[in-house]
């Protein structure tokens, strides 16, 4: 069975994913964690300006696209490992973030890594989060859920993540989330067949047990191998 957790950042998508996977005793995939290895790959290859340059209007991804498709990523369970270093907390600057974005634009970068992600998910139960896991990864999912939360929330959360101010994350978040929905290739959407939920004001478990909910009864109806 797969359960495909789509959503902007901040939206709880990743906090929800990875507790419902323990919770159904799936496999969790951060579909994210994979481009920002990328973002990281080519900040080291290129600094973040050299990056930059390589991504700007008209874009022309081609060799971002050729570092992606030579990278070895390994993700388990939390731990990302990229061509065999962990670098599961150097992913997660604002510098990645702001990069990750970027590469996430280019269209071969993308092919490149839904492909290792529907490799992934081929086999088993999985808990999969990303921006469209339930449009491009795995449009079969049996369960898809759309996490949305009011920006300043998302924001006030995100802060709190990484020890930052508010006002200068909900900035930074109003731009990557206009690119993650405008951009030409698979934009941030929800599937038109995603249940949508909104996170505001609700707990983490609320959100768990209500998506766990769902799950139960998917598989009830047949909607996999082994259910929850
Ligand atoms: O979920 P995250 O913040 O770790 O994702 C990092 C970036 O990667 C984000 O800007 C959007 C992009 N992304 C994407 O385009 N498609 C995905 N399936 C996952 C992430």
């Amino acid at each position: 069975m797969i359960v495909a957790i789509d959503g902007p950042a901040g939206s709880g998508k990743s906090t929800v994913a990875r507790a419902l996977a323990a919770r159904l005793g799936f496999r969790y995939l951060d579909t994210g964690a994979m481009y920002r290895c990328v973002a990281l790959a080519a900040i080291e290859r290129w600094g973040a300006e050299g990056v930059a340059g390589r991504l700007a209007p008209p874009l022309d991804g081609a060799e971002i696209a050729d570092l992606a498709a030579g990278l070895q990523i390994e993700l388990d369970e939390g731990s990302v490992k990229l061509n065999g270093q962990a670098v599961e907390r150097q992913i997660r600057t604002p510098e990645v973030s702001e990069a990750a974005s970027a590469v996430a634009a280019v269209a071969d970068v993308r092919s490149a890594l839904v492909a290792m992600q529907r490799a992934l998910v081929a086999d088993g139960d999985w808990v999969a989060e990303g921006r469209d896991v339930g449009t491009v990864v795995a449009p079969d999912a049996d369960l898809k859920v759309f996490l949305v939360a009011d920006p300043a929330e998302r924001a006030r959360r995100r802060a709190a993540e990484l020890g930052a101010d508010a006002r200068t994350v909900l900035a930074e978040q109003a731009i990557r989330d206009a690119r993650d929905s405008e951009r030409e290739h698979s934009p941030l959407v929800a599937a038109p067949d995603a249940v949508t939920i909104d996170t505001t004001g609700l707990t983490i478990e609320q959100v768990v047990e209500q998506i766990a909910g769902l799950a139960c009864d998917r598989a009830g109806a047949g909607g996999g191998d082994s259910g929850p």
